[in-house]
């Protein structure tokens, strides 16, 4: 039996012509953390768009579980379980940390969830757990805005943990952290990756190599190769379009 959770097929995107995405097949499954590398302009960023509903395929399909999200809106596939980060972090300046989490905490998670006392102490807990998970805890009062530009990128993914996605989407979470900053993020993502299914885009190979089970590469809108880490970057074509680099 097969664990995948999203399969891509055959998918394509042109925009005027140009094909972002060419004809790209693509699989994750359950329990894994699968980063996606290649060059400037390789369609990884337009993958994501198509994944979370936020451009539409020209052909081809993505099933997520046994959802058909091309047919969907980008509301009704997060309601669904994906999270979407994107590549600038997107955070209220003018909220606290707190309530940055708060407003990302699903509005009715089931029956029970609108009753009131329920919601807040649930709330609670998954404020605590989430502003742990990434080492905001001490800074759940403070106004986002304040916040270093790494610590605005892991609010941002507390955001989407607080609706607990069953796929994690990240487009570049580690651009202009520094060093111990990515280490932290490194450590993060292994934690958070666990029980559900994670997808990362990234350019720092030290990092990809840190987190990632499994990597693609892509090149002009195709799957250029796929394997492990080692198997990879030892691909002479990989090195060729962009590990040499
Ligand atoms: N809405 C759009 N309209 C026209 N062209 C687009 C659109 N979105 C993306 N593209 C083009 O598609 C190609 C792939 O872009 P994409 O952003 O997916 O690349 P990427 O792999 O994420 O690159 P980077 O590593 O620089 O983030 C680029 O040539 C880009 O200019
Ligand atoms: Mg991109």
């Amino acid at each position: 039996m097969s664990d995948v959770i999203l399969a891509v097929e055959d998918l394509t995107v042109s925009f005027d012509g140009f094909k972002a995405v060419d004809g790209l097949n693509f699989y994750v499954e359950k329990d894994e953390l699968h980063v996606v590398i290649g060059p400037n302009g390789a369609g990884k960023t337009t993958l994501l768009d198509m994944i979370c509903g936020k451009t539409k395929p020209s052909s081809g399909s993505i099933r997520f579980k046994d959802l058909d999200l091309t047919g969907m809106i980008e509301y009704q596939i997060t309601r669904a379980g994906v999270g979407r980060k994107f590549q600038t972090p997107s955070v209220y300046e003018d909220l606290s940390v707190e309530d940055n989490l708060e407003i990302s905490y699903p509005k009715q998670r089931n029956v029970l969830g609108s009753l009131f006392f329920r919601r807040d102490r649930d709330l609670r807990e998954k404020l605590q757990s989430v502003s742990d998970a990434v080492y905001l805890r001490e800074s759940l009062p403070v106004k986002a805005g304040f916040l270093s530009h790494g610590q605005k990128q892991w609010l941002e993914i507390g955001m989407l943990l607080m609706q607990d996605p069953e796929l994690l989407l990240l487009d570049e979470p580690v651009a202009g952290m520094s060093q111990r900053e990515r280490e932290l993020t490194a450590e993060l993502l292994g934690r958070i990756s666990r029980g559900r299914s994670t997808v990362v885009i990234e350019h720092d190979m030290g990092f990809v190599r840190s987190i990632a089970h499994k990597v693609t590469v892509l090149h002009q809108g195709k799957k250029l190769a796929e394997g492990s880490m080692e198997q990879v970057q030892n691909d002479p074509r990989v090195i060729d379009v962009y590990l040499g680099h």
